[in-house]
């Protein structure tokens, strides 16, 4: 009779058996390339009390207790072996957003593995083979989680040292749901930001920025990413910049230009620039009154004030896509597929039948096709086909459009030529806007397309890029879900 007792309470606060074993991220490599290493690093995500700046304190979930998490540095041709432990109230993942990885170890709940549970931990293995400004956060109800603070950067250095820049800096920028700065919804805004009245750079707003000590005369290089919702234009007062890259690969003949520029919700743009005398600053010019709390001081040796006088005054931002630089070739044979997404904002209210749950935030939908992800038709290719994607922007809202495991380059918007050749993975796409993009369909597996404004994307806004025959290596289901 007691031992039923026992067995009884035993059973009773068990947590129930998964009906199916868990799939994880597949391991997929295992050495790296010639003259690469293996590198190993734990990142372990926790719920953590963040102070952002003086009195700006907040609870929010981090990789290693801190916002960002930690910057791996790693060589072209490293292996990368990360273990991930989840430490969260929910089950997560992390995704390696701009590397093409093997498709198993991209890190999409319910499209290339389940989510890892609360107390689980999981191992990523992949060789990094292409240079440049990457970064890495979760997949799995990416809108909240990512939003809490779980990103950081992941740089990947050249093989061969090309020419390194004396100063080589990471600015990554977000908005924080804290107080209510702002009067309204900011310009090219998406779901309801209203709320979202502090931006952070580096994890820092206001009063806790710290300043760049520079060397007048010294090359400096600084790499922008995006981890937030909106577009924030950089601009480095004082001297001419050049775009170095943009989403982590090289730019190749970038003119010098003196104006803000644009990086999109995901994006990453790399500025290269000489360190002006004086003192300056680096200003968002967002056209929310948040953005002034991330100014950058600037300071030299020959550092008089800070001088900001020119905030807000000068010209917009330029457009990436009329930025002068090496031009875009011409394309050699039609594409074997092509697809046209026209991007839309949902009525608002009840999803349609197969959307899961969760996905909708405060009933927004946002479409593809007129259709929310999953019921949004998949893009199908076959291995080594040349693709063409066309989104066409029909709503009121702008789109920053990322595809998984490819770069792709833009080749046109709205019947211009894109003017010179960069490779990406997101494209903004301006209300009303068509963006063309090209690449060619070099890495099997099943992908996400999606709006990295992850709130668009948790109201529907995603799809993915099928290849034919390649398995999908996990499947939606109530506690696994990417957006
Ligand atoms: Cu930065 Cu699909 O994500
Ligand atoms: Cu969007």
């Amino acid at each position: 009779m007691i031992l039923t007792v026992v067995l009884l309470a035993a059973c009773g606060s068990a947590r129930p058996a998964p009906s199916r074993a868990l799939v994880g991220p597949t391991g997929g490599q295992t050495t790296p390339s010639p003259g690469g290493q293996v590198r190993d690093f734990t990142l372990t995500a926790a719920p953590t009390t963040l102070t952002l700046g003086p009195g700006v304190t907040t609870q929010g979930w981090a990789f290693n207790g801190t916002v960002p998490g930690p910057e791996l540095r790693v060589r072209q041709g490293d292996l990368l072996h990360v273990s991930f432990r989840n430490q969260l109230p929910q089950p997560s993942t992390i995704h390696w957003h701009g590397i093409a990885v093997p498709n198993g170890e991209d890190g999409v709940a319910g499209v290339t593995q389940d989510a890892t549970p609360g107390g689980g931990t999981a191992t990523y293995s992949f060789v990094v083979t292409t240079p440049g400004t990457y970064w890495y956060h979760p997949h799995q109800h990416s809108a909240e989680q990512v939003d809490k603070g779980l990103y950081g950067a992941l740089i990947v250095d050249p093989a061969t040292p090309t020419a390194t820049a004396a100063v080589d800096k990471t600015l990554i920028v977000d908005e924080w749901a804290i107080g209510t700065n702002l009067a309204g919804p900011p310009p090219g805004d998406g779901a309801d930001m209203t709320g979202y009245g502090i931006d952070t750079v580096n994890g820092h707003t206001a009063g806790a920025v710290a300043p760049l000590n520079l060397t007048a005369g010294d090359t400096a290089r600084i790499r922008v990413v995006n981890a937030g919702f909106l577009t924030h234009n950089v601009h480095v007062h004082g001297t001419d910049v050049r775009i170095l890259a943009t989403d982590g690969h090289d730019v190749a003949g970038g003119a010098a230009i003196n104006a803000p520029v644009p990086v999109a919700a995901g994006e990453r743009v790399d500025l290269g620039f000489t360190v002006p005398s004086g003192s300056w600053s680096i200003d968002w010019h967002d056209g929310t009154s948040a953005a002034r709390q991330i100014t950058i001081p600037l300071t030299t040796a020959a550092a008089g004030g800070v001088s900001d006088a020119s905030w807000n005054a000068e010209a917009s931002p330029i457009g990436l896509s009329t930025y002068a630089g090496a031009p875009v070739p011409a394309t050699g044979a039609a594409p074997a597929v092509t697809a046209t997404l026209h991007l839309n904002e949902g009525p608002m209210g009840a999803m349609n039948g197969g959307g899961m749950p969760g996905m909708a935030m405060g009933g927004s939908q946002f479409t593809i096709n007129g259709k929310v992800f999953p019921d949004t038709a998949p893009v199908q290719v076959h291995l080594g086909d040349t693709v063409e994607l066309t989104f066409t922007n029909d709503g009121k809202l702008a789109h920053p459009m990322h595809l998984h495991g490819h770069a792709f380059r833009p080749v046109a918007v709205s019947g211009r030529a894109w003017q010179t050749t960069m490779l990406k993975d997101v494209v903004d796409v301006a209300p009303g806007a068509t963006v063309t993009v090209q690449f060619v369909a070099n890495n099997a597996g099943v992908w996400m397309i999606h709006c990295h404004e992850l709130h668009h994307a948790a109201g529907g806004m995603d799809t993915l890029l099928q290849y034919v025959g390649a398995p999908r290596l996990a499947n939606l289901s109530s506690d696994t879900t990417p957006e």
